[in-house]
């Protein structure tokens, strides 16, 4: 069991005063020690335009039937596009693409200009040297907050060897090999 000064040392960061108001600052940095990948999901939209977002909130849902996720912001400029177009795509990033995950989350008029691409299914660009992609159907879209969580079912992957590109408590990094548990 816990000491009240072990406790009071694990809780020591901000907290929040309210209950039912959660301090924006601590929820963040808490967040932020959540390591996750970092992918550029991308859409054509029915008018034709080429959208591109980095998101870490991407996430495998299942296998059978193949399902992921990501959430995007209300506010994002791509909202409207993402919401109309009923397909995306996925892009993992490897080390090697930071420079396009920053690309990807700088507003721009044309994110996809002068960036290598395919096109995959419905037209969602896929990014040329990706660790991985999945194309995707929208299957549904649902609140979450400030964000809505777009669920898609994959039509296509494909994966190729290299490091992932990491993302954890507001920076990039590379990961570490500690134990191998799977090999794939
Ligand atoms: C590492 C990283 C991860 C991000 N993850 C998300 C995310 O999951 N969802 C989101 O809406 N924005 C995320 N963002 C912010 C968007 O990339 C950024 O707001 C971008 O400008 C949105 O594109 P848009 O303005 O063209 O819609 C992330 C940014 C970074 C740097």
């Amino acid at each position: 069991m816990a000491t009240a000064a072990t406790s009071h040392h694990i809780t020591s960061h901000r907290q929040s005063t309210d209950s039912t108001t959660m301090d924006k600052v601590l929820l963040r940095r808490a967040m932020g020690r959540f390591a996750t990948g970092v992918t550029v999901v991308t859409t054509r939209t029915p008018d034709g335009k080429y959208e591109g977002v980095t998101a870490n909130s991407f996430n495998t849902v299942s296998l059978d039937p193949p399902l992921v996720l990501w959430s995007l912001g209300r506010n994002s400029a791509s909202f409207e596009g993402f919401h109309a177009a009923k397909h995306f795509t996925v892009n993992v990033l490897g080390i090697g693409q930071l420079p396009l995950s920053r690309h990807f989350s700088t507003p721009k008029l044309d994110k996809l200009a002068g960036i290598d691409h395919t096109l995959g299914h419905g037209g969602s660009p896929v990014l040329t040297g990706s660790l991985a992609h999945f194309e995707c159907e929208t299957k549904s879209i649902i609140d979450g907050g400030d964000h809505v969580i777009f669920i898609g079912r994959v039509i296509n992957a494909s994966c190729r060897e290299g490091d992932p590109l990491v993302f954890a408590k507001g920076g990039y990094h590379r990961a570490v090999t500690l134990v191998e548990e799977i090999t794939s």
